[in-house]
């Protein structure tokens, strides 16, 4: 079956599927997007997902091109054509094309792209074993609660954690504060117990997932405390873990070249990525 893309109105070949080379996301990275999983052939937490999307194309003012509802038709056709029952969605709004100047162009209309495919099958020894996390300083702007596409500090800090061997990069602020990884949300338990990721500020993107934890968390009874932490605290930690839409919740076992506790996944963490995977898996 071939690969279909969505892209400004259309249904097209994935292999020919392209935008204008005046496109504002290709020139200005002035667009945003959105990752979404599909599981069992249902889209997981699609309202928060789409309510991220309005909220980034608000921020930087790029007007939304349809309405979620009809958004919501666009994606699932998508993925009947692609044939995924278990995958992801791709969806990213830029300003549209125009002839290239800073100022926002008064004609340009918003250009949509969604594509969809299915999810390669990731590693089981990452979940089973853990990950390893390097900390790198965070360069990025002050802006990180938009999806923005603007990505360049993100690829950066990921292709550091490759060439150290390690599956992601925590970054940290100025005082030494976990902000977030290069595509995922950075979590601690401490020595008591308590479950802690940095309240979502401008400084993070506030994850799908993130606050799909957060729930469990309180349903569970769990003590979450949404502050700041630094990356020494994070190598005193009892477990850590990390967070995204693509890798749902993965145990980290090293920081750094330190062990987080004994170097194995910790019990906390392996329950909420059971809890986490049963959500996923159920029609919301
Ligand atoms: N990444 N922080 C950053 C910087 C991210 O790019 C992402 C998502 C997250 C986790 O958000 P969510 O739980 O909503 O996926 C946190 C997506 C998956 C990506 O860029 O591929």
């Amino acid at each position: 079956m071939s690969r279909i893309a969505y892209v400004d109105g259309r249904y097209v070949s994935h292999r020919r599927a392209g935008v204008h080379i005046e496109d504002r996301g290709y020139q200005f990275a002035d667009g945003v997007y959105e990752v979404l999983a599909v599981s069992s052939g249902h889209l997981v937490d699609e309202v928060r997902h789409l309510a991220r999307l309005t909220r980034s194309l608000a921020a930087l003012q790029i007007p939304t091109p349809m309405s979620d509802a009809a958004l919501g038709v666009v994606i699932r056709e998508l993925i009947r054509r692609n044939g995924v029952t278990d995958g992801i969605v791709y969806l990213q709004v830029t300003r549209g094309t125009a002839p290239r100047e800073h100022a926002f162009p008064k004609s340009a209309k918003p250009v949509l792209v969604v594509t969809s495919r299915r999810r390669r099958s990731a590693d089981p020894r990452l979940a089973e074993e853990g990950v390893a996390v390097i900390t790198i300083p965070d360069i990025r702007w002050q802006r990180c609660d938009i999806k923005s596409v603007a990505l360049i500090a993100n690829v950066l800090g990921k292709q550091r954690a490759r060439v150290a061997g390690a599956y992601e990069a925590w970054q940290f602020d100025r005082e030494g504060f976990v902000t977030e990884g290069t595509s995922t949300n950075a979590w601690i338990v401490t020595a008591a117990g308590e479950v802690v990721t940095l309240a979502a500020d401008n400084t993070i993107l506030n994850g799908i997932t993130r606050l799909a934890i957060c729930d469990m968390l309180r349903t569970e009874g769990c003590r979450l405390v949404e502050r700041p932490f630094t990356v020494a605290e994070t190598k005193a930690a009892r477990e850590a873990f990390l967070t995204s839409t693509t890798t749902e919740l993965l145990p980290v076992v090293r920081i750094d070249n330190d062990n987080v506790g004994n170097g194995a996944p910790g019990l906390l963490t392996r329950c909420l990525r059971a809890l986490y995977l049963a959500h996923a898996a159920e029609v919301q």
